[in-house]
């Protein structure tokens, strides 16, 4: 398979130019650039059909309601799931939060345990401490092994009455995946639920929320090719049925009926979830996105994924200041390392001034920084639109820290 898919032309934004040279975009897994199918399909919904939803029995609100509704069903059909199981959100955070005041405050309590680890990004480590700090639950951390893959079989000797745990399906700092299938049935060992911070997994590989087989999952949609300000929390939907994930947002939108004593919420999940006027424009271009994405085929973005990082790898490792963080075999996503005496953000800065863009830093995943003993590392993660040239570049752009840094 060809490694450059030559989709540049789709990115309008990788046309410019950053001092005077290509722009080399690596910082993908902060958030992708968005092609044009994505950006047209949210102004042809300004353009002709913009009201808002439900309220107004007129054409114009008619059409924004089924486009909302046609969004949330080419969204989870994309991720495997059903519309119904879908709540529309800002971000991977958002969905997180959601979990944490629609279902942590409510079922957990002093003598259960949550269990998260050290691999998490902070919005999926914070939300923790924050729902153990309510309700009394004890916060459990699984370690990372040396390769910063996670110790399973800390996780099994410490699962006892856990009640939820809480994972990300690929780091976004070194890339590692998570064995979601080992960890499903150590949950249900002890009949916990299992949420899946699925922010890095989303654009690079095929998912399928009920083959996971997981309570929740939450993703961007910016990191996905789609807008900023959109994402969405999958949840199980025997949990709405029981009641056991409750709205954790009140007001208009969410009701069947409100009298001054007492209000019922709305039977339908989506209806009871969706508070507020939904960003409509938002959902239409993150559905853009994930057409966008079928029509490349999620198989292909996989494999150009796959050998992305294979060359990345092996072009970056056979720079001698260059230490590669993180497991050696199976990552996904994006290559981070440390440059021997130079620090990530020195490191960031000569490479944009050869207009490549990079993430420096701890990559809001203190916990791992800290075990690990790196100050901070740079990362260049990938996208559909990257290509084994654009890392040639990143591999001369490093020469260049070489020579301003005399290292
Ligand atoms: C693994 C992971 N989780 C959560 C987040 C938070 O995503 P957002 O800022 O879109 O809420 C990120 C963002 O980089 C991430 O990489």
């Amino acid at each position: 398979m060809n490694s450059d898919l030559q989709l540049t032309k789709d990115f309008p934004i990788l046309d410019r130019k950053v001092h005077n040279t290509r722009l080399v975009y690596f910082d993908n897994a902060a958030t992708t650039q968005k092609p044009e199918a994505v950006m047209s399909a949210m102004t042809q919904y300004y353009q002709t059909s913009n009201a808002n939803v439900h309220r107004g029995v007129h054409t114009l609100s008619d059409e924004s309601t089924l486009a909302v509704e046609k969004a949330r069903k080419t969204i989870s059909s994309f991720l495997g799931a059903d519309a119904s199981e879908l709540i529309l959100v800002r971000n991977t955070t958002e969905a997180l939060n959601g979990i944490l005041y629609g279902w942590a405050l409510h079922n957990l309590a002093e003598g259960d345990v949550v269990i998260t680890s050290q691999l998490e990004h902070h919005s999926n480590f914070v939300v923790w401490q924050e729902a153990c700090k309510h309700t009394g639950a004890e916060l459990k951390v699984i370690p990372v092994l040396e390769d910063s893959t996670l110790d399973y079989k800390w996780l099994e000797a410490n699962v006892a009455h856990a009640k939820l745990i809480a994972l990300t399906y690929v780091s976004n700092a070194v890339g590692s995946v998570l064995d979601v299938e080992r960890v499903v049935t150590v949950a249900k060992k002890v009949g916990a639920r299992v949420a899946i911070d699925g922010a890095q997994a989303v654009a690079h590989m095929p998912v399928s929320f009920k083959s996971l087989g997981v309570d929740f999952f939450a993703f961007s949609g910016h990191k996905m090719y789609g807008p900023m300000g959109s994402g969405g929390l999958l949840v199980r939907s025997e949990l709405f049925k029981s009641n056991e994930m409750q709205p954790w947002l009140f007001g208009g939108g969410m009701i069947a009926e409100v009298y001054e004593n007492k209000t019922k919420f709305h039977d339908d999940p989506i209806e009871r979830f969706t508070a507020g006027t939904p960003d409509v424009a938002s959902a239409v271009g993150l559905a853009a996105a994930c057409e966008y994405l079928s029509k490349i085929g999620m198989k292909t973005v996989e494999k150009h994924d796959e050998e992305l990082v294979a060359y990345a790898f092996e072009k970056l490792q056979a720079i001698p200041q260059v230490t590669i963080v993180g497991p050696t075999s199976k990552r996904v996503g994006s290559v981070s390392f440390l440059y021997e005496g130079v620090h990530s953000h020195d490191v960031a800065q000569v490479l944009d001034s050869q207009g490549i863009a990079v993430r420096s830093g701890h990559h809001c995943t203190m916990p791992l920084h800290v075990a690990n003993n790196w100050i901070a590392t740079t990362r260049a993660s990938f996208a559909v639109y990257n290509s084994k040239e654009d890392i040639d570049l990143l591999v001369l752009g490093l020469q260049k820290v070489a020579e301003v840094f005399g290292k």
